[in-house]
């Protein structure tokens, strides 16, 4: 299995992965959804700027997608690496998101991708450990993250999980 940028991806595979997600599920949030191949196109490449910074909106920070190719070169989930922490995401989206196609669901492939994230990521991140959070009415999500690392603490309608750095 391997992590690879959106934007190095191949473009129709990568679109038919982005429109097997719903706009919003459990707080993955699809950006590009109901977006035609060339709205998709031209998001991919807005993306690969907020890499850099460039036209972030305001509040946000520079972030790095990347999508989980299996063995079979099958483009299975999304991983949003956001690589430094503000206030807001500090207290509880942290620096990852990450989904799995429907198909692809119960195989694994969250917590392997995550596995696999973390140690691609660890060496970028200032804090001592990743964050994460999940909604208290994920377990699916809560199992991936745990398999990796531990629950912190609770807010309103979230755990907070902290996954030790892999370097
Ligand atoms: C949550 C999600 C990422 C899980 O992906 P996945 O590849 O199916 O997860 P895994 O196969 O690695 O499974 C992780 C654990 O959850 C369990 N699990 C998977 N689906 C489950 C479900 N629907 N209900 C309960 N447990 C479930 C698995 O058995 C596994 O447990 P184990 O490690 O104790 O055996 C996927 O369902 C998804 O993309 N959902 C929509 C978006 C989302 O919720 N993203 C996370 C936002 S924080």
């Amino acid at each position: 299995m391997k992590l690879v940028k959106l934007w190095e991806a191949d473009m129709k595979k990568a679109y038919a992965l982005q429109t097997a997600f719903e706009a919003d599920e459990n707080g993955f949030v699809n950006l590009a959804y109901g977006y035609s191949f060339d709205q998709f196109i031209d998001y991919v490449q807005t993306r690969k700027g907020y890499e850099h910074g460039i036209g972030l909106p305001e509040g946000f920070v520079p972030d790095t997608v990347f999508v989980l190719v299996n063995d079979e070169g099958e483009y299975v989930g999304l991983f949003n690496f956001r690589h430094t922490l503000n206030d807001f995401l500090r207290a509880g989206p942290g620096h990852v998101g990450f989904g799995i196609a429907p198909p692809f669901r119960r195989r694994g492939y969250a917590s392997e991708g995550l596995r696999l994230l973390i140690e691609r990521i660890s060496p970028q991140i200032a804090e001592d450990e990743i964050y994460l959070s999940v909604h208290k009415d994920n377990p699916a999500s809560l199992r991936a993250m745990q398999n990796n690392g531990v629950i912190h603490h609770e807010i309103e309608g979230a755990f907070c999980v902290r996954i030790p750095k892999i370097l």
